[in-house]
């Protein structure tokens, strides 16, 4: 099953528009239906406007009316297998359904998995903004 979803973020990587960084980043997500998604990262010419492959795949997935990730896989040049970024991380961690394992896969096929929860320990969740929510009064 991760196999597949390395294929697809391989694929995936081929798409990603990267005239700036030259560094292309494929990302494929598997969700509670079994559906995968994916992402490329896109650039732009004002640099902060271009996109993570990770944000991508994301995009896709809730554009589908899914928001249960089970399992991710992102695939990027180098020798060694590369993290999602940090801003990424939280991004995951919004859908992240349980325990979730990221595959990190290098372009000679090595790899390493991690999850979610390890990536970002302590991480801002929804539990922390009900808590310093205002509800009314200073
Ligand atoms: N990039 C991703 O797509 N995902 C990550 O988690 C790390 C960074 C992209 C952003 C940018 O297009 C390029 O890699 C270099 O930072």
């Amino acid at each position: 099953m991760t196999q597949d979803l390395i294929k697809a973020a391989r694929h995936v990587r081929g798409n990603a528009h990267t005239p700036y960084s030259n560094f292309q980043v494929g990302a494929a997500i598997r969700t509670s239906s079994g559906a995968v998604f994916v992402g490329c990262n896109v650039e732009n010419v004002a640099y902060p406007e271009g996109t993570c492959a990770e944000a991508g795949a994301i995009a896709a997935m809730c554009a589908a009316g899914e928001y249960e990730i089970f399992e991710v896989a992102v695939i990027a040049g180098g020798e060694r297998p590369v993290p999602p970024c940090g801003g990424c991380r939280q991004k995951l961690a919004e859908f992240a359904a349980g325990d979730v394992p990221v595959t990190m896969v290098a372009m000679d096929g090595s790899m390493q998995t991690t999850t979610v929860a390890d990536l970002l320990p302590g991480a801002f969740d929804i539990e922390h903004l009900k808590a310093g929510t205002k509800i009314s009064g200073p």
